[in-house]
């Protein structure tokens, strides 16, 4: 059935126009003390506040009835009972049946899902019980010292950035380390000064085809084989795939050594599932339960909060604003926790890879611009690089500001108070900024002008108590359903990215080319560029 395209309604209209506007009321509007019962939720831990954003109540009920209009929650339920709510690839869209509690009755395509997700975590925990305690040894009966997970995107980006997120978790007996770029150097930096008799590799594909890492598999196989022979294989590579059978072809035992999940799984999606095994052996069984808790208590939430009080729905709320109405072309995403500076770029790929779409699930094209563009750093070091552009710049950048009251090392709190007195500090500079009456009276007259900060800078901040398992967890489900709002609102699908496949397919057709074993048929830009590079090449 044809989608009714959301900017055709009364109410969408109003909401652009709004957020369009002049900016100056709605500035001084931040000053209203009654914004604070509507503008903070808290659920899970997290406390987000979004009464810096520059949209007043009237506007917060406006975008709300999107919610109800466009069927959200109802789109939610059917992806969390297991629908094909992934069209294109005809898949459910399961990521939250990887951390509901054992019992969860769920029956899909015809699998029991709960017995399948426990049967799963129960041997990835055999497992990292084995690795951890060093009765799982290596081929000359050494104990493993380290894990290289071989992964890219979603198998890589989630685990990487959840083990340097819960470092203060992780066992310092057990150094594991990540390699996702086709680039050798990658792997060889990984490598340096390791011993093959201590190292196991995690090759961790959902495809088990993708080009980075099984090049990246093969040259790790030749490394462990040149070290300790061909026997070793099976003690020191295992595999995470729904692929048994290319698993199997690579020359790992599928029923000994790998790590299965499902096609409901999206990759950007899955750091719940096996791809979280090198997570898993990095903070312990335990840890990565408490990381499936707080997930699930987000999807929980999210399945059951009213709208106006459900924290994806008011952040996705607050980006469709910014991002789809006020047409700010990118959104900064600014963790003040330095163990968490990769939440940008997994974010990346979670929100762009999702939502970066034209075309809506009915095969009409979109009619509002969808998904934005995502950047971002760890803060303090941002606002020494880029923050002049955020306060005193001609473009608007939207911003969510995420911290912590608490260090998880107490000897380090004195150090964590700099750190989030500077996010409040950035939220407040940002929101509120400083005229030039004011800037004069503080003495700067002559450079007012120039030291003036016209605040009115959107602001979400998200606070917890500290960045631990569960609440790391809280905060992966937080995005994962506010991009899952945001593509209901637009009518797109979330879960395809057949955006990736051109170019994939492209550079398999150059690489012969540049090595000369062939011509393609290019355009003659594209075949002066090649030709270039060989020339520089031989
Ligand atoms: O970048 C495209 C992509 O297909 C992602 O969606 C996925 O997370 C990544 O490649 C890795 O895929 P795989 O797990 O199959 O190796």
């Amino acid at each position: 059935m044809p989608l009714d395209p959301v900017s055709g309604t009364v109410e969408w209209q109003a909401l652009e126009a709004a957020a369009k506007a002049p900016r100056g009321r709605r500035v001084k509007a931040l000053a209203d003390p009654a914004r604070l019962q509507r503008f903070v939720a808290e659920a899970c831990g997290l406390r987000l506040d979004l009464t810096r954003q520059l949209f007043d109540p009237d506007e917060l009920d406006l975008l709300l009835w999107l919610i109800e209009d466009r069927e959200v929650m109802e789109q939610a339920e059917a992806m969390f009972s297991g629908e094909h709510v992934n069209g294109t690839e005809d898949r459910a869209a399961l990521h939250t049946a990887l951390r509901a509690p054992a019992g969860t009755e769920l029956t899909v395509d015809g699998l029991n899902v709960d017995e399948a997700v426990q049967a799963g975590l129960a041997k990835m925990e055999q497992f990292a019980h084995g690795m951890r305690s060093g009765e799982r040894c290596g081929s000359t009966g050494e104990r493993f010292t380290t894990v290289v997970n071989l992964g890219i995107g979603g198998s890589d980006l989630g685990p990487r950035m959840a083990a340097a997120a819960l470092r203060p978790f992780t066992s310092p007996d057990l150094d594991v380390r990540f390699v996702s770029n086709v680039d050798p150097t990658d792997l060889d930096e990984a490598l340096a000064g390791l011993d093959p008799a201590t190292t196991l590799f995690v090759v961790c594909s959902k495809t088990f085809t993708t080009l980075e890492t099984i090049t990246n598999a093969r040259a790790a196989r030749a490394w462990l084989v040149a070290a300790l022979g061909e026997d070793a294989i099976p003690a020191h590579m295992v595999a995470v795939s729904t692929a048994s059978d290319k698993v199997t072809e690579f020359g790992i035992d599928a029923e000994a050594g790998m790590f299965g999940f499902w096609d409901w799984v999206g990759g950007r999606y899955s750091v719940g599932s096996a791809v979280g095994l090198s997570l898993m052996l990095a903070i312990g069984p335990q840890n990565f339960r408490d990381f499936l808790a707080g997930m699930h208590g987000m999807d929980n939430h999210f399945r059951t909060a009213p709208a106006d009080r459900n924290l994806p729905v008011l952040l996705a709320l607050s980006w469709l604003w910014n991002g789809s109405l006020a047409e700010h072309e990118t959104h900064a995403v600014i963790p003040y926790a330095n163990d968490l500076r990769l939440l940008p770029a997994w974010l990346q790929q979670l929100d762009m890879e999702s939502n970066g779409k034209s075309v809506r699930v009915d095969g009409s094209a979109v009619d509002v611009n969808t998904g934005t563009v995502v950047w971002g750093q760890a803060g303090t070091d941002g606002q020494h690089a880029f923050h002049q552009l955020l306060h005193q710049g001609t473009r608007t950048v939207p911003c969510d500001l995420i911290g912590f009251a608490k260090s998880v090392d107490p000897a380090n709190q004195r150090g964590q108070d700099l750190l989030v007195a500077n996010l409040v500090a950035q939220a407040e500079a940002l929101s509120i900024g400083r005229n030039e009456k004011q800037t004069a009276a503080n003495g700067d007259a002559d450079l007012a002008v120039h030291r003036k900060f016209q605040g009115g800078r959107p602001v979400n901040v998200i606070i917890a108590k500290q960045l631990d398992p569960t609440t790391l967890g809280a905060l992966v489900a937080l995005y994962e359903h506010k991009v899952f709002v945001e593509a209901v609102i637009w009518g797109i699908n979330p879960f395809d990215q057949y955006g990736v496949e051109l170019g994939k397919e492209l550079a398999g057709v150059i690489t012969p080319e540049l090595e000369g074993q062939a011509q393609g048929d290019h355009d003659p830009a594209t075949k002066d560029l090649i030709a270039a590079i060989r020339s520089l090449r031989d």
